[in-house]
């Protein structure tokens, strides 16, 4: 396995390792600037490809934060890894976060950010967003890069395959394809639809981003709006049903 890196937005590198038995990639985003910040850690077994890939864009004991959205192997399983590696990474997540798991799990105590608070890392500022059970868990944040409007979406729009990195064509026909199957699939049941899933939804389309930085599948460029607008439509109409398999 190895690591495709390209530039989906300025300064913001997608590392991306297809993993063929689970027929889907694992998308890492850097965003190299004074501090630079890594989203999403890879699992820990892919650890070595995931550390050749940012050494290809930058001096991996720099790496100065390791921000995710929840807790999972995908999320934040090599944080300690990265934290050996980078004698001043720190991890950056949710208050939730923070107090649930991570404070434990990881050898440096991590930075807890509050919704909407600002992390300014040089020239990018990054505002995070508490999003609680969207895509999935109590912890669950998201990363919205405001100097180039990039939504760093986590789970959002997962589609399976090795597609391209960046695309303008239509993810959120792919998405409902993979949201369509999924609720057949021995993984079901992977995004709650509550009181505040549609309203999370609409608060990120808000943000009017440019760039979806997706974690599994090609990232979008275009009418970010829009696009998580037609998101939310299907995730109503499909997991906000209670005869939806639930
Ligand atoms: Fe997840
Ligand atoms: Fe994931």
């Amino acid at each position: 396995m190895q690591s495709r890196v390209a530039e989906i937005a300025p300064d913001v590198y997608r590392l991306s390792t297809f993993h063929s038995e689970g027929g889907m990639q694992f998308n890492q985003f850097l965003i190299k600037d004074d501090e630079p910040f890594l989203m999403h850690t890879g699992l820990k077994k892919m650890f070595p490809i995931t550390l050749e890939g940012v050494a290809s864009i930058i001096d991996p004991s720099k790496l100065r934060w390791v921000g995710f959205s929840h807790f999972e192997s995908d999320e934040c399983g090599a944080l300690n890894e990265w934290l050996r590696v980078a004698p001043h990474a720190q991890a950056v997540c949710s208050f939730v976060g923070t107090v649930v798991t991570v404070n434990d799990f990881a050898d440096r105590e991590a930075r807890a950010l509050q919704d909407g608070e600002v992390l300014e890392i040089g020239r990018h500022r990054l505002r995070f967003l508490a999003t609680p059970h969207v895509p999935h868990g109590w912890d669950a944040g998201l990363f919205f890069d405001e100097t180039d409007r990039t939504l760093l979406c986590s789970d959002l729009f997962f589609h399976p395959g090795n597609p391209e990195p960046l695309t303008e064509a239509d993810v959120v026909g792919r998405a409902r394809e993979s949201i369509i199957a999924g609720l057949t699939s021995p993984l079901a049941k992977d995004m709650p639809y509550t009181p505040y899933t549609d309203s999370t939804l609409r608060r990120l389309a808000d943000l009017e981003p440019r760039t979806l930085a997706v974690m599994h599948g090609s990232s979008f460029h275009g009418d970010g709006r829009g696009a998580i607008l037609d998101l939310a439509k299907i995730i109503k109409e499909t997991l906000g049903k209670p005869e939806a398999g639930f």
